[in-house]
């Protein structure tokens, strides 16, 4: 499988202050090295309290420096190394330290010597993180551009219940990638379906099929981290939300999917349905949950195709649409392209290994409104995404781009 990571080769340094989150350091690191990045580590002494130098060690690949001297220049020395800086977990007193140009150990040294990207992931009490001194001091560190990946609500280490828990992981390495990524999207509008929808036969069953919203998702997070103003419309499913994207607009049946995006779609520049809306729903439901008795016949009836309305639209956005097909069936899918009037169809046969529902990587055949179809490799729904949105950029009139292949 290919994977693409913006992290790969980054030379980052991430430090480690003394709150007891500093345990979830050794993860981050272990997860950016995943990714591929050149990691060092910087501890404050106050962490050395919570977690061992080794520790970090045996996750980065490279001793971390403790103080400010240990070695000649360290500080200096790093802020000609690192390209990214990651605070996590970020204390108030370190933080605090940043916001006052205080060089009293390695990390807050570093900061002042460097004057480059940073990203700062805050833990501790709900009150220290809600007190007016140090709001202070986190308003002028995001002034200076530095980005916060907001603390968590819930039970804390200190027996409190409130805002102060180190954000998770995932969320902190999508903000480091996010700052690798170009943001070629910056004034477009997209909207994105995902998921499936639940046509209900009474107050607890339903009809639904297996999309997972994961590849709806994908392309609403790839669409976010490169600057585009997005709009995610998604069915049920599991995923959590993208962060950075504008509008969530959570929908149970076909019918006020259908209503959601004949809504949204003409302030959308674009519009991709990777939702799979369900084709039929009962024709009646019940109020009440139905008895079990020897038979049940259920009649169903179609439900509108959002495509087809939306190509009825006067002013429409570039559509893109997704043929999920059982077998390698490109005509279907180029008849469906036509019969929608879409721009782009996006063929997958879902019963190929690695494509589809529920998958975390899948197979596609691109084709845009001429005949020419584009084999893409299997790979990871993330890195479809951003190659989707590459091709979009190619096609959108009024932007003149090269396919990057
Ligand atoms: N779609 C839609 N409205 C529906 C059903 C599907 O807009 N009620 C969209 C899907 O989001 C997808 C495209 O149409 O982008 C093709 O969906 P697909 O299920 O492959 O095809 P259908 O048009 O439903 O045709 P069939 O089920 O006969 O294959």
């Amino acid at each position: 499988m290919r994977k693409r990571s913006p992290l790969k080769n980054k030379r980052l340094l991430v430090g480690v202050t003394g709150s007891v989150a500093a345990y979830k350091a050794v993860e981050l690191v272990r997860r950016l090295k995943d990714e591929e990045a050149d990691v060092r580590v910087a501890m404050t002494s106050a962490s050395l309290n919570f977690i061992t130098p080794l520790s970090l060690e045996l996750a980065s690949g490279a001793k971390p420096l403790t103080g400010l001297w240990e070695e000649p220049l360290a500080h200096v020395n790093l802020a000609a190394w690192a390209e990214f800086f990651i605070v996590a977990p970020a204390t108030a007193n370190t933080l605090g330290k940043l916001a006052n140009g205080i060089a009293d150990d390695l990390l807050s040294a570093f900061f002042l010597a460097w004057h480059g990207r940073t990203l700062i992931a805050p833990a501790m009490n709900p009150g220290m993180y809600t007190h007016d001194a140090f709001r202070k001091n986190l308003e002028f560190l995001r002034s200076i551009g530095v980005t916060e990946i907001a603390p968590e609500t819930g039970a804390l280490a200190c027996g409190a219940e409130g805002v102060g828990r180190m954000a998770g992981i995932e969320s902190i390495i999508e903000g480091a990638r996010s700052a690798f990524i170009p943001r070629d999207l910056e004034g477009q509008s997209i909207l994105v379906t995902a998921g499936p929808t639940r046509e209900p036969l009474d107050p607890v069953r339903f009809i639904s099929n297996r999309s997972s919203g994961k590849m709806g998702f994908a392309l609403a997070r790839a669409a976010a981290s490169r600057g585009a103003a997005v709009t995610l419309v998604t069915g049920p499913t599991a995923l959590t939300p993208p962060s950075g994207i504008e509008k969530l607009i959570r929908v149970e049946t076909a019918k006020e999917m259908m209503e959601s995006v004949l809504k949204e779609a003409p302030s959308s520049r674009i519009l991709v349905m990777a939702a799979a809306p369900a084709d039929f729903t009962p024709e009646s439901s019940s109020s009440e949950k139905i008895a079990k008795s020897g038979r049940y016949d259920l009649k169903l009836k179609a439900t509108h195709d959002i495509l087809l309305e939306v190509s009825r639209m006067k002013r429409r956005p570039f559509t893109v649409g997704f043929a999920a097909e059982t077998g390698p069936l490109f005509e279907r899918a180029q008849e469906k392209l036509r019969k929608k009037d879409l721009d782009m169809i996006i063929f997958n046969d879902v019963t190929k290994a690695g494509a589809g529902f529920d998958c975390d990587t899948n197979q596609v055949s691109i084709f845009g409104r001429d005949a020419h179809r584009e084999d893409v490799p299997v790979m990871g729904k993330e890195e479809l995404a951003h190659l989707l949105l590459d091709r979009i950029m190619v096609l959108l009139p009024g932007t003149n781009l090269k396919a990057n292949k």
